[in-house]
């Protein structure tokens, strides 16, 4: 059965009304969360976005069609019930909003029934992911996915508020466009019309909004949709959004000032935490040696040591080795760790191995005053002793020592550290640090293709300082780019964009990108360059990160209402799916490797 709504109006949202409405009449419409039967009268827990409101049903003061009506309710069917707010006739229920009042149904009708749901329409159920995701529509239905898309709602909201404020602009950029170079593979869009040819989706606005400062916008702002072929991860999407923006006459300082007040205004409006100001800023290299990492958790310590230097002359062949082929030896003290077994030491080596490690060494100090150590056979006692000291290391203590590479020192004791404090509980979910980290790297070193490749992108400026060593030391050269960090997981970064033409080609060529390459690529940017560029500077943060942080959401996909799952497939509509064979002569495009017979 399902009635129409004809001549019903509602009134007000389910958890809008408190005692303060007593003796109203009112006609609330929702989803049925629960449903009691006492035989004589029926209560029933009626839901929409706003929250939970108690309904009651007397068979005494019912039609007999309504109360019989109110018989055959269920869980999920769609109900509109018009009835008098009325303080609780039963127990008060503390937890509600709604939880001294409930409505005495004078009137009732069915919109829509309801199959029995695959799982329960509640907060913190632990049904499978992929089952909630295959049934996104009724997951989204939950309180707490709710309460996440209404917070990432008023987010967005306050954005632009704040920088209309501020005397931004918002401007849409296309979807369909040309390659832009952020690193990732691009999404391609065959073209109908000029067949063989592709469009591709954005991976960032970053070169329309440059040229929107060409053409004299001076600050434009855009809730943008970025598309990125990359492996997935917690904290990433194919599509994500950026509350990305641009800024002229400005540089770094600029920038980070307008996004550091965006940042503070938001949390204390939505979360009401107060953000310090100015937030605190670390140098990449101050980030990676203390830290191990360009997006430090700062949230409790456990740095790195570097303890080259002690061991440099040591008999220990992977120390001295590593050290002598370029790398370092360097150490953390896990504080209280020292009473871990040697079983539970050799899960942190093999944790230590998956991030690339060839090994991990140890020193522990038990808690009862022994000393125990991988590699004390080939130290002398002055030189252990040193290490330790070095470390402040105390009885319960736990030293571990990478020695490699510099990159792969820093990824393994960087990521021993978040490990280690996230057992001992170290990473508080309540505590907000954030962090600008500066002065990252122009260039690093790509393995895979054996060149420089740009950190951020061609178009970032390098520090005034270091552009003489765009002809000689490329691994030096510093950029004026700059990330803001939070609890460890990077939210944004940006950086101030070269305007010069001349810097633009030693950038390039840097890169080892041709001037026909440059222009092939970026012809139409490099064009626009040559009529008045006024110098500029920008930023973009994750939007879906930031929300996940702020709510606290273990995934980025809680915050994305219809999000993908790793293999970047979404389980709701089955994309990406085949085509017609029309579709594909059209475009002309012959299939030649098909996922499904593969
Ligand atoms: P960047 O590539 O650093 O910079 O991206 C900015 C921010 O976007 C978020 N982000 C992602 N979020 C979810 N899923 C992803 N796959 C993903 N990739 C990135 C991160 C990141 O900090 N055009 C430049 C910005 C600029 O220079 O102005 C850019 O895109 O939070
Ligand atoms: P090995 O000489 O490979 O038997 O290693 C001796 C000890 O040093 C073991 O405890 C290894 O885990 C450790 N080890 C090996 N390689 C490294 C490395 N690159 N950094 C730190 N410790 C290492």
């Amino acid at each position: 059965m399902s009635e129409s709504m004809e001549g019903l109006k509602r009134s007000c949202r389910c958890a809008e009304l408190d005692t303060s409405h007593i003796g109203e009449e009112v006609t609330v419409m929702g989803w049925i969360q629960k449903r009691r039967n006492l035989g004589t009268i029926i209560f029933v827990d009626l839901r929409d976005r706003s929250g939970l409101l108690q309904i009651l049903f007397d068979e005494t003061k019912l039609s007999k069609e309504n109360f019989d009506k109110a018989y055959g309710l269920r869980s999920e069917f769609v109900i509109a019930v018009t009835g008098k707010v009325e303080k609780r006739s039963g127990e008060v229920n503390p937890n509600l909003k709604t939880g001294e009042i409930e409505i005495v149904a004078e009137d009732l009708r069915i919109l829509s029934e309801s199959d029995t749901p695959p799982f329960p329409i509640e907060p913190g159920i632990d049904t499978n992911e992929e089952v909630r995701l295959r049934y996104r529509t009724l997951d989204l239905r939950r309180a707490d996915i709710q309460s996440n898309l209404i917070m990432r709602s008023r987010v967005t909201q306050y954005m632009r508020n704040f920088l209309m404020d501020e005397g931004f602009l918002e401007i849409e950029t296309p979807m369909l466009t040309k390659s832009t170079p952020e690193g990732a593979r691009d999404y391609l869009v065959p073209s109908r019309v000029h067949q063989g040819r592709f469009y591709a989706l954005p991976q960032s606005p970053q070169l329309f909004k440059q040229m929107l400062m060409v053409s004299g916008y001076d600050r434009y702002m855009q809730i943008a949709r970025c598309f990125r072929d990359e492996d997935l991860r917690a904290d990433r999407q194919p599509e994500f959004t950026q509350m990305d923006m641009e800024m002229s006459f400005v540089n770094e300082e600029d920038v980070m000032d307008v996004t550091q007040r965006l940042i503070a205004g938001i949390f204390k409006e939505i979360l009401n935490v107060d953000v310090q100001l100015p937030i605190e800023r670390m140098t990449w290299k101050e980030a990676m040696e203390r830290f191990g990492s360009d997006k430090p958790d700062i949230r409790f310590g456990m740095e790195l040591k570097d303890v080259s230097d002690i061991v440099k002359d040591c008999e220990f062949g992977v120390f001295t080795g590593a050290i002598e082929a370029g790398g370092s030896v360097r150490a953390i003290n896990a504080e209280g760790f020292g009473d871990m077994s040697r079983k539970q030491i050799d899960a942190l080596v093999d944790f230590a191995k998956g991030c690339e490690a060839k090994g991990l060494a140890y020193i522990q100090l038990t808690p009862e005053g022994e000393v125990k150590s991988s590699f004390a056979k080939f130290m002398k006692e002055e030189e252990m002793d040193a290490l330790i000291k070095a470390l402040n290391g105390k009885n319960g203590d736990l030293l571990l020592f990478a020695a490699d590479r510099d990159k792969i020192v820093f990824n393994v004791l960087g990521a021993l550290r978040l490990e280690l404090a996230d057992r001992k509980g170290l990473r508080k979910p309540d505590e907000y640090r954030f962090l600008w980290v500066t002065e990252f790297p122009q260039f690093e070193w790509s393995d895979e293709e054996e060149r420089f490749v740009a950190m951020h992108h061609p178009f970032t400026m390098p520090m005034e300082s270091d552009i003489d060593k765009l002809d000689t030391d490329l691994g030096a050269v510093r950029a004026v780019a700059y990330d803001i960090v939070l609890n460890g997981i990077e939210l944004g970064g940006g950086s101030v964009r070269i305007h010069q033409a001349d810097v633009q080609e030693k950038m390039f060529k840097a890169l080892g990108i041709s001037e026909d390459k440059a222009n092939e690529k970026f012809g139409f940017l490099l064009e626009a360059f040559k009529y008045g560029v006024p110098p500029h500077a920008g930023l973009a943060i994750g939007l879906d990160r930031l929300i996940m942080l702020m709510t606290g959401a273990d995934s980025i996909r809680d915050v994305i209402a219809f999000p993908k799952v790793k293999d970047a497939s979404c389980l709701l509509t089955e994309a990406p799916d085949s085509v017609d064979e029309k579709q594909l002569d059209e475009l002309g495009i012959k299939v030649v490797k098909d996922a499904d017979t593969e």
